[in-house]
């Protein structure tokens, strides 16, 4: 059996179906280059079934992330995959999305749990055994590369899944990925699961990759994971920050991480190249809004802090005493003072390259501005400043309203006040004045006055990007969509209208960036209400796992 163990990414499909996570075509895009460039060997890009939208976006990655670098034929790309339910219909769309990929993929699930069968599909075990063996084989017509989960696997009759897996694997599955939808099962459970399949499923043979995909309700995902790693499972489906349905995915982080450091126990290599894992943390945690816990293992802002005394003591006489991982190798404290208000263009081009955002003359004009605008109030600028500015600048949805202007009074003299300046999406500047209990409160009410989409702040998080007092301020927001209509609507209707979105802002004056974190989630709420992205839902209507 291979050492290797494939690491399949499904941030932008499971982590981008969790609440509030919604990414522009442009932040997946972006998130999908990172991903490519850190080594995942698959990354699942979407469920393009669920939107025109969803669609387009898993096609343009499929072409310009699947696809080696023009001039270098012999880079590795990735292979792109595309969810779809065992329907004809959605396995169409599967295709036509990531068929421009070098190495595409078509991604098929059907439940096989006596719960789901029962009260979801109303299907006989009988009828599900069918559909996949001929939904497999559709797949299989288009694509040579075709993977087969059979849905709430873990709650699953084992003898019945080797029948299900079996038919997978006649009808052309290369890959059977064995989900714990709901993240019931225990490590020692998974591992019989997967220990089970891989001794008695009907045709297994050497060609055929066993993948986990767990879930994090009871806090066991990696666990899990790795416990299906050991019993022979050589694919690993994942997400940057774990995000994903409920209480997430399994983490990427702590997958790799812990193969990495406990290499003697499991003897297993990765493609990934770990120090990465801070800074794409940073991107998707900007680009879901969704922050990271402090406590988080590898990429939480405590990860590598030492509080205690008796730590930091031992810290100083030797960094193994409390440190099982250096933080460098998940690329924490990497060196960063780069740049200051004397770097030219070349230099900004060159350090963003090394980053991985190749710019183009235009946008590097835009973003050299708001270098020199920063480094003016800011005496050293660092990698993390850059990636703030350019997510900021660059990956914002299309601007429906923009920050002209701001003004705020605050303090204990007065009453807050705040001005806020926007264009609209018909060029046509508004002011508008409010009060408010703090600066933030008055800013964000003129712009609900200017904005007028009723919604309400769930989440509101604010952080420095670096030490120090000059630091750049990042905002990340949560916001729900509340609309009058709402209790008139239809299932579908209501879910798309209750769906909350993430927002983020970066400046050196934290209002500043609240209020563009602000307008920056309102923007998303607006552009996904008129151009009708749909919730993911299952063949039944049922929000997706
Ligand atoms: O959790 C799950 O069952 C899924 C499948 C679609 C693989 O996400
Ligand atoms: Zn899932």
């Amino acid at each position: 059996m291979s050492n290797y163990v494939k690491i399949f990414d499904t941030t932008l499909r499971d982590g981008e179906q969790s609440p509030g996570a919604t990414m522009t075509s442009a932040e997946k895009l972006e998130v999908a280059r990172s991903l490519a460039r850190m080594g995942v060997d698959i990354i699942e890009a979407g469920f393009p079934a669920a939107s025109p939208d969803d669609l387009e976006a898993v096609r343009r990655i499929a072409l310009e992330v699947g696809n080696p670098p023009k001039g270098d034929p012999n880079t590795k790309a990735p292979t792109i995959a595309g969810l779809a339910r065992a329907n004809k219909s959605d396995i169409d769309k599967a295709w036509e999305a990531v068929k421009g990929a070098k190495n595409p993929r078509i991604h098929t699930f059907l439940a096989t749990s006596a719960i789901h069968m029962k009260h979801k599909l109303k299907m006989d075990p009988e009828e599900v055994v069918q559909r996949v063996s001929e939904m497999v084989a559709y797949a299989r017509s288009f694509c040579e590369d075709v993977e087969f989960s059979p849905e709430d696997a873990g709650r699953s009759d084992p003898e019945f899944l080797y029948v299900v897996l079996g038919e997978a694997i006649k009808s052309g599955a290369t890959t059977l990925n064995i989900p714990d939808t709901v993240g019931y099962t225990t490590p020692n459970e998974f591992y019989n699961l997967i220990d089970g399949i891989v001794k008695h499923t009907p045709g297994m043979h050497e060609g055929i990759t066993i993948s986990v995909h767990t879930h994090d309700d009871l806090g066991l995902a990696t666990a899990n994971a790795l416990a299906g790693i050991q019993a022979g499972a050589r694919q690993a489906e994942v997400t940057i920050n774990g995000i994903g349905e409920r209480a997430g995915n399994t983490s990427m982080e702590e997958v790799v991480m812990t193969l990495k450091t406990r290499h003697p126990v499991f003897n297993l290599e990765t493609g990934i190249d770990t120090t990465q894992f801070a800074r794409v943390s940073r991107l998707v945690s900007n680009y879901t809004g969704i922050m990271v816990q402090p406590n988080k293992a590898i990429v939480g802002a405590n990860a590598f802090a030492h509080e205690a005394g008796i730590h930091q003591d031992g810290m100083l006489k030797h960094q193994t005493t409390y440190e099982i991982m250096r933080p460098e190798d998940v690329g924490v404290n990497q060196t960063m003072l780069v740049m200051g208000k004397h770097s030219g263009r070349a230099a900004l081009r060159a350090r963003l390259a090394s980053m991985g955002h190749s710019l183009d003359d235009e946008e590097l004009n835009k973003a050299f501005a708001r270098f020199k605008e920063l480094a003016d109030r800011k005496k050293v600028i660092t990698d993390a400043d850059l990636e703030a500015l350019i997510a900021d600048e660059f990956y914002r949805p299309r601007d429906v309203f923009h920050l002209e202007g701001l003004q705020v009074s605050c303090g204990t003299l007065g009453m807050p006040t705040a001005t806020v300046r926007l264009r609209g999406p018909d060029q046509v500047i508004h002011d508008f004045a409010s009060l408010g209990t703090g600066p933030v409160d008055a800013t964000y009410k003129a712009i609900d006055a200017i904005v007028k989409t009723p919604c309400k702040l769930l989440e509101f998080n604010v952080h420095a990007v670096t030490e120090g007092i000059d630091a750049l301020g990042e905002v990340t927001v949560r916001v729900q969509s509340e609309d009058d209509g709402h209790q008139t609507m239809d299932a579908q209707s209501e879910a798309m209208y209750s769906r909350v979105f993430g927002g983020h802002g970066a400046d050196t004056d934290i209002i500043v960036a609240s209020a563009k974190a602000y307008i920056n989630a309102l923007n998303k709420l607006i552009i996904a209400r008129t151009e009708g992205a749909q919730p993911v839902t299952n063949d039944f209507g049922v929000m997706l796992g």
